[in-house]
């Protein structure tokens, strides 16, 4: 797994942009692939909701980072279309985020 250094802390409950990467802190951090698995929003664009998910700043398809699968497929107006949340929830079992591990470079 490849690392991605980020220069201090993040505050939790914040996502940022690095390079290939969507950096969050939901408690601890995490680094997934920026490109939802959906309509490839930027997730670095995204929020971190109660759970701790990564939710996409477009359809709000919500991202366990831990394993960078979808948990909840694309909401309005997509899930309007039955059977679409399962299909994406089903796809990123065997196509997940990719994953990175945090590097705290703080000296
Ligand atoms: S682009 Fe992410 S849910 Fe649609």
């Amino acid at each position: 797994m490849a690392d991605v250094h980020i220069p201090h802390p993040l505050p939790e409950g914040t996502v940022e942009g690095n390079g290939a990467y969507a950096v969050g802190n939901n408690g601890d951090h995490f680094a997934v692939t920026r490109r939802c698995r959906h309509l490839r929003a930027d997730l670095a664009n995204g929020s971190i909701d109660d759970d701790g998910c990564l939710v996409c700043p477009w359809h709000k398809a919500k991202y366990d980072t831990a394993t960078g699968r979808m948990v909840r497929g694309p909401q309005e107006p997509f899930n309007k279309y039955p059977g679409l949340s399962w299909a994406f929830t089903q796809l990123t079992k065997v196509w997940p985020l990719g994953r990175a591990n945090v590097v705290v470079d703080e000296g």
